[in-house]
């Protein structure tokens, strides 16, 4: 490592932020210039973990607190000063300005589009709305009709892999990604379908014919996937515009952030070479958690549940005694507001007079978000509202049952997701992901035979006599 990255630390909390440029990141040195010393190390920002094992120490770091796995041009996000930017670009630019393709190419290759560039992409990506019969047999037939969209949606990307052969390294050798036209049109093929795979889980669970494809005319990406949601056989379907608007600023939102659960997941999986899809696949299986895009869902239900204002202090000091999590609050790496929250909540505000009604549940959160904010418990942890406290309260009043709110989150997600791939697939330094562990278990001890067990099991729930006696039969 030659200079330093620029580095702010909080006085605070341990969370540090790096952001270190090529010429202050050269890792072509080696041997008498990694041997400096700790405090050497430690001024230039980044202490190489393989530097660490050299001088016989493991770096221990449940949870990846403070552990970068890579280097990334993609997102830059300072959680101590509120700030989110794509590709370079501040949050609050692309939501006012742009749109979710737009940020989808930019996350992709870097830079905005041209206009030429920017419909090309379009149409591009619009050629894929057609899902593949196929999969839309397996969302009709395949399922429970109670089944959890984020299940059915995980299963149906796993499943779209097996119709590109052509495309999967397993099959066809571990070159097929060295083509940027093959990758180019797989992102097309992944992102124009996604939002047709949401639109079909959601048809299907509410009794509505599948669909297959129709005609979009104009309309972009999200005014397509509403009239998806909507359509019926013979019917115009007019999208409402600031609806739309309103969803596509909400995928921008989400489009990315970084190294999450599932883009770490993404760049895990790809490690390892398997196909995209199936990497996808394992990324909407780690947003629906909870604590991760399953948020979303878990927001609304915990407000339905307070139910009201007067129930608020009570829940409160559920969660100070860790009978309760508010969700929709705290994060990783922010510890300020979340930027994207702040722009979440004022669309909040302009699809409920779009829709003409009030939420009587914004009261709640509003009410919620202020009691949490000046409390001492969250002040401490620096806890603040993150992007899902307020997103659950427009997919609900645009009209989704609240199991959809990851599959919806999901669709944003996938243009970050595409993003690190490409990039994961680009990077020199890439190896196969494999975290070390600390052993804590036995000793080395010796095998005993089954029937020499008796008086070692105790505490088990099948003593081994039962065990034997199964042996025996
Ligand atoms: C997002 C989240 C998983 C981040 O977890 P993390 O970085 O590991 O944070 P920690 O669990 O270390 O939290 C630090 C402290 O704040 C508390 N805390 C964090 N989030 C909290 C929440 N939502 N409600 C109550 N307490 C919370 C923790 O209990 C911990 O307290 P302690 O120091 O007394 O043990 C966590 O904040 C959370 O579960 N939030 C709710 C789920 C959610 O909204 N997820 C969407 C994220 S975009």
């Amino acid at each position: 490592m030659t200079a330093a990255g620029r580095k702010r630390k909080s006085s605070v909390m341990s969370v540090q932020v790096y952001e270190v440029r090529d010429s202050q990141y050269d890792r072509g040195d080696t041997g008498e210039r990694r041997s400096g010393a700790f405090e050497e190390k430690k001024e230039k920002g980044v202490v190489e973990a393989g530097w660490l094992r050299k001088q016989g120490v493991l770096s221990y770091d449940p949870g990846y607190t403070n552990t970068a796995c890579c280097t990334s041009r993609i997102t830059y996000l300072d959680g101590e000063r509120g700030i989110l930017r794509y590709r370079g670009y501040p949050i609050e630019q692309l939501a006012g300005k742009s749109s979710f393709l737009e940020v989808a190419y930019t996350l992709y290759y870097g830079e905005l589009p041209t206009e030429q560039d920017l419909r090309l992409y379009e149409t591009n990506v619009a050629a894929h709305r057609t899902p593949h019969n196929d999969l839309v047999k397996i969302i009709s037939n395949g399922f429970r009709s109670d089944a959890h969209p984020m299940g059915v949606l995980a299963s149906t990307m796993m499943a779209m892999g097996t119709l590109y052969p052509e495309a999967n390294p397993a099959l066809r050798g571990n070159h097929v990604y060295e083509s940027h036209k093959v990758r180019e049109k797989q992102v097309f093929r992944i992102l124009g379908t996604m939002p047709l795979l949401v639109a079909n889980i959601y048809r299907s669970q509410n009794g509505l014919a599948p669909m297959v494809g129709f005609d979009t005319g104009d309309m972009n990406f999200t005014e397509s996937f509403l009239c998806a949601l909507n359509w019926v056989e013979g019917k115009q379907y007019k999208p409402n515009k600031k609806l739309a608007r309103a969803m596509d600023v909400l995928f921008v939102l989400h489009a990315d952030h970084e190294l999450n659960c599932s883009t770490a997941t993404m760049r895990q999986l790809t490690s390892s070479g398997v196909d995209v899809y199936t990497s996808v696949a394992a990324s909407i299986g780690a947003l629906y958690g909870p604590l991760h895009g399953g948020a979303t869902e878990a927001v609304l239900k915990m407000l339905e549940r307070i139910k009201s204002v007067d129930n608020i202090p009570a829940f409160l000091d559920a969660v100070k005694n860790r009978e309760e999590k508010l969700m929709g609050f705290g994060h990783r790496v922010y510890r300020n507001y979340d930027p994207r929250a702040k722009i979440i909540k004022k669309i909040a505000y302009e699809v409920f007079e779009e829709v003409g009604q009030v939420d009587p549940l914004i009261d709640l959160a509003t009410e919620l978000e202020r009691a949490a904010l000046t409390d001492e418990y969250f002040a401490k942890r620096k806890l603040y509202p993150n992007v899902d406290f307020y997103s659950g309260l427009i997919y609900k009043a645009i009209g989704f049952p609240t199991e959809f709110f990851p599959c919806l989150f999901a669709i944003g997600r996938t243009a970050g997701w595409l993003a690190h791939w490409n990039e994961f697939l680009e990077d020199p330094e890439k190896k196969i992901a494999r975290p070390m562990q600390l052993y804590k278990g036995h000793g080395k001890r010796d095998y005993i035979e089954v029937f020499s067990r008796w008086g070692k099991r105790r505490n088990s729930r099948i003593s081994s006599r039962v065990l034997a006696r199964r042996f025996k039969k």
